[in-house]
């Protein structure tokens, strides 16, 4: 095991009717910007509960944040922000605006342009806007760390950054909030915490049994609950497990220590920039892809993944470990979700997807920095 420092600062509200909560974490009177999406949380109740919530605070609303948060979108309400002297956030929705909270907490306390928080590793902020989130959607895990990840549509960029100044001081997960989740949110939130524990888990293995405990009781637990949750199951303790399976799959705990890989989220970010395919459908075309080019430096994790989570019993290693990734297309498959490019009619640009990945950082990908542009050009192939 790596050594390792672990720090999370996030209170988690979890359970029925704990919106309310939201009155005694955000002091009364504070100037709050609420912000959400496309109107979701209007039509399943969620807005009229947080309202009430926030009935001591002064409320300026902020709505229309789009999936992939789009930056030009985020910069208005930077300037909003600033204007009005906001001491507090509220990202009330999925992933996006969260993530999107978190470029507007720090951006708003930045001196410079915010671009820069996004593309100069260097840069250096001091300070953000305090943010709490409501979670309706559970899979990226954003509700209980400190990562962000952005669009730019006029430049077609989708970068990440993480800085310990946004993580949020509270979340309030409600499992009640995602009864109204369309089919393609319920699929999506398998695949994305699926793949954010592949991410850790899949890489090398250098004993970390409590870590590897963990992650496999992660994708046990989203393996359980997959089928049913796709299919929209209304049971409230299905649901729970589910979004606390999704919020523990990228919360630190269980990448301490480890290798972490995350070559299939960058290459996942560049086909969402250029063909509009959600987070999580890149993610399952592009993973499998991923666990086969890099077969030999994975395959004692993915035997362990065999074994712990598929629960093959082959003694031979490279059998359970080839086993393992089509089992895990399978039960892709078995949600609905597509695993090719093809499936989706994308005949890929690969030199343009390649040239936009490795343009802010030269950088390889993987844990073991083998993923350069030829090994993801071969990737893209194979997951035509
Ligand atoms: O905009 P509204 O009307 O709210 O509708 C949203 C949106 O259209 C809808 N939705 C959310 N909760 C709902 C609901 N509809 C009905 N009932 C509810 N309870 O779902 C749609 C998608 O929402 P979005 O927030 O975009 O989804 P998700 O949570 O999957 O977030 C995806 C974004 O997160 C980034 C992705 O790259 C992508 O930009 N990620 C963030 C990470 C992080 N911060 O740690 C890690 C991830 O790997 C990921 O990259
Ligand atoms: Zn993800």
């Amino acid at each position: 095991m790596h050594n390792f420092t672990y720090h999370n600062p996030v209170k988690i509200i979890f359970g029925k009717n704990t919106i309310v909560e939201i009155k005694n974490q955000i002091p009364a009177n504070s100037t709050v910007l609420l912000a959400y999406g496309g109107g979701s949380i209007k039509a399943n109740g969620v807005y009229q509960q947080v309202i009430k919530s926030l009935s001591e605070c002064k409320v300026i609303e902020f709505s229309g944040i789009e999936a992939n948060p789009d930056y030009d979108t985020l910069i208005k309400a930077i300037d909003i922000c600033k204007q009005e002297k906001v001491d507090y956030i509220l990202a009330v929705g999925g992933g996006s605006i969260i993530d999107g909270c978190k470029l507007i907490a720090i951006g708003a306390h930045y001196n410079g342009d915010p671009w820069e928080i996004l593309t100069k590793p260097n840069y250096k902020a001091t300070s953000a806007i305090k943010l709490g989130t409501v979670l309706t959607l559970p899979a990226t895990g954003s509700e209980m760390n400190c990562g962000s990840v952005i669009s730019r549509r006029t430049t077609g960029a989708k970068l990440a950054f993480m800085n310990d100044l946004v993580y949020p001081t509270f979340s309030v997960l409600d499992p009640e909030t995602t009864y109204s989740l369309p089919k393609r949110q319920l699929q999506n939130g398998i695949i994305d915490p699926f793949i954010h524990v592949t991410e850790q888990y899949l890489t090398t293995d250098i004993n970390t049994d409590i870590q590897d405990g963990f992650a496999e009781t992660v994708l046990r637990t989203l393996i359980k609950v997959g089928k049913d949750i796709v299919n929209g199951t209304q049971n409230y303790d299905t649901r729970a497990n589910w979004m606390w399976a999704a919020t523990n799959a990228l919360n630190n705990i269980i990448g301490i220590g480890v290798d972490h890989d995350w070559a299939t989220h960058m290459i996942g970010h560049e086909l969402t920039a250029k063909y509009n395919l959600d987070h999580a459908q890149t993610l399952a075309i592009i993973a499998p892809q991923v666990w086969r080019y890099q077969f030999k430096a994975k395959m004692a994790k993915l035997a362990k993944f065999g074994r712990n989570v598929w629960g093959l019993e082959n003694q031979d290693s490279e059998i359970v470990a080839t086993q393992a990734i089509i089992l895990t297309e399978e039960f892709f498959h078995s949600l609905d979700v597509k695993t090719k490019l093809s499936d989706y009619e994308i005949n890929p640009d690969i030199e343009a997807l390649t040239s936009n990945l490795f343009k802010y950082s030269q950088t390889a990908l993987g844990e073991n920095q083998a993923i350069d542009k030829d090994a993801v050009t071969k990737i893209i192939e194979m997951a035509k």
